[in-house]
């Protein structure tokens, strides 16, 4: 079997009940009909989850997470959907295989995972040849161990288009070669992109070989690193490096360590540090903040000890302002990263840096009083109110107090004064959340309010699908004419509607399951009237309108023909008399 079906899904859901799946998760407690628990996705104090037998769903009233069995499993564990379908079918008796990789039925994804796959053993298998003596000279200098690149897969290309060839062999044409970006073209010739260099797979998060990194190893006239261009399975910017390796480790030890470069993550393996993760050198980018957030808030940056090290610093933490995110930092000294630092300074100095990184709190005392005087009561004034961000940052009591008194030891400022200066901050901080949320209503669109409020009485009335796709059929966004679509197909297909099987029947596509759950959770009354069904559909009907005229209006700008000119004038017209 490759994947299962929607109906066969269907029925492990009806046979298990979601309150004593989550419960083997998170404990639960009976109130009324619904179950509560301490929500398992956000830092959660009080018990915001609650799970439903009747809805078959959970819900967090706080964080918003929602979905069915599949979902609270997949998330919890951070497995794939299908894997969560396979572990709750388990627990009923039944087994499912996955196999995702039947060649015939395959997808253009598929095909780019196996073309990596196979470039990943070619590469593995060249550096044990003769043509790989060189190589392994170099690694054997950089005091890589054969352990170390078994582990890490690392490889080496060659210069003979072998790699090329052999993809074509096996049946890959050259357009999804291109595509992939294994090879390049110039006039009529593909051959292979990487050419006598160091080879380091870039896998996915679950482990899946996506793209390379390849280094120079002989000479120094082209760039060290090269890396595989963006493609449809490789975005640079949403992975970190040794994600997959790092994750149970770093949930066991609830700390992460993020560095730049991958060199200083394999170097920290040989010391035993095995969660460190790098983000290769680029910024840091809020897709792979969530990645740690998923694992861990407690973040140990350590990062390049040179200026360029200092600055990635200062973004990541800029970027993680609004995440509940617990940042120490450790930075080295002689400029150096971390493999040097290892290397030249050994294991036991590293490891002490690690299990004493310095508090974000501390890391900011220190750099402002690089620049400002302390003695000067201007510049106390300043000091202040740069770190009062990062203080009213700190939830826990005892340790503000610590931080506070430090402080007034340091500036001679009554520690009363720089707790008032922390509440102004917080209050100004909740004005600007109210701010935001307020303009993202303003935000809204009437369009947008319309499809949300037709979305909405769609999914709790299922009279009113039919009555969309009778008389309306057509949302202006995209996700949310995609989400209208599929109720009503589901709806004809399975004559009923509700919520909960409809997740199901949506598997893996995160982006409407994130729409529907949304507008579940909106909290407008149920109660309906045609007269505002038909008034949402008019004020659909409305913007179609407006963009029909608009395209026809830009067509008869353009348009020299006089008779297609008279037939567009007429279609205008006729458009503009409708929207009356
Ligand atoms: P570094 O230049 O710090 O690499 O770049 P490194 O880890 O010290 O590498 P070695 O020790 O010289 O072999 C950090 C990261 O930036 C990316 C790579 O992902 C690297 O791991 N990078 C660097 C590139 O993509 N291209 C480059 O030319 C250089
Ligand atoms: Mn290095």
């Amino acid at each position: 079997m490759t994947k299962p079906t929607y109906e066969e899904i269907l029925n492990i859901k009806n046979k298990v009940n979601i309150v004593d799946i989550v419960s083997e998760f998170i404990p639960l407690q009976a109130k009324g009909k619904n179950f509560f628990g301490i929500c398992p996705f956000h830092d959660d104090h009080n018990p915001s989850m609650s799970v439903s037998n009747e809805r078959k769903m959970f819900k967090c009233f706080v964080c918003g997470e929602s979905g069915d069995v599949f979902g609270f499993v997949q998330k919890y564990k951070k497995i794939s959907y299908y894997e969560a379908v396979q572990e709750v079918a388990s627990k009923i008796g039944i087994s499912i295989k996955l196999d995702t990789r039947s060649k015939n039925t395959s997808s253009i994804y598929d095909k780019q995972y196996e073309i990596y796959d196979i470039s990943n053993k070619y590469y593995q298998n060249n550096l044990n040849t003769n043509l790989g003596k060189i190589a392994r000279i170099y690694l054997k200098d950089r005091q890589i161990t054969d352990e170390m690149i078994k582990h890490f897969q690392i490889g080496l290309s060659l210069n003979d288009n072998k790699l090329t060839k052999l993809l074509e062999s096996k049946g890959f044409d050259d357009d999804l070669l291109l595509r992939s970006g294994i090879v390049a073209k110039t006039d009529n010739n593909v051959f292979d992109i990487f050419r006598n260099r160091i080879m380091f797979p870039l896998w996915d998060i679950n482990g899946k070989t996506i793209g390379f990194s390849g280094r120079i190893y002989e000479g120094k006239d082209s760039s060290k690193y090269i890396n595989t261009m963006e493609t449809d399975i490789f975005k640079k910017g949403t992975l970190l490096y040794n994600y997959h390796n790092a994750r149970e480790h770093i949930i066991k030890e609830n700390k992460i360590i993020v560095c730049e470069g991958f060199m200083d993550v394999i170097r920290l393996y040989t010391i035993g540090v095995h969660n460190a993760v790098a983000t290769m050198g680029t910024a840091v980018t809020k897709e792979q903040l969530n990645l740690i957030r998923k694992l861990t808030n407690n973040v140990i940056l350590m990062f390049d000890g040179d200026s360029a090290g200092e600055k990635a610093t200062e973004t990541f933490i800029g970027l993680s302002k609004d995440t509940d995110f617990n940042i120490s930092i450790v930075r080295l000294e002689e400029d150096l990263d971390p493999d040097d630092y290892i290397l030249k300074k050994g294991k036991d100095k590293m490891l002490y840096h690690l299990s004493n990184p310095k508090s974000l709190m501390d890391y900011k005392l220190d750099k402002e009083k690089k620049t400002l005087d302390i003695t000067n009561g201007e510049d106390v004034s300043k000091f202040i109110n740069k770190v009062i961000p990062t203080l009213s940052k700190i939830n826990d009591d005892i340790a503000l107090e610590v931080e506070i008194n430090k402080i007034s030891k340091m500036t001679g400022i009554n520690p009363s004064l720089i707790k008032s200066r922390i509440k102004k901050d917080v209050q100004n901080n909740q004005k600007s959340d109210k701010i935001t949320i307020r303009q993202k209503e303003k935000g809204e669109s009437k369009y947008d309010k319309a499809a949300k409020m037709i979305l909405f009485y769609m999914i709790n009335h299922n009279n009113l699908i039919l009555y969309y796709f009778n008389n309306l059929c057509y949302l202006p966004d995209d996700i949310d004419r995609d989400l209208a679509s599929k109720i009503v197909l589901f709806y004809k297909k399975y004559e009923s509607f509700n919520v909960s099987d409809f997740i199901t029947y949506l598997e893996e596509d995160t982006k409407l399951i994130n729409r529907l759950t949304e507008i579940d959770n909106l909290d407008y009354k149920k109660e309906y009237t045609m007269e505002e069904i038909d008034g949402y559909f008019k004020i659909i009907k409305e913007y179609s309108n407006k963009k029909q005229i608009n395209e026809l209006s830009n067509k008869l700008k353009n348009e020299t023909n006089e008779v297609v000119r008279k037939e567009l004038a007429k279609r205008i017209e006729k458009l503009i008399k409708e929207s009356k």
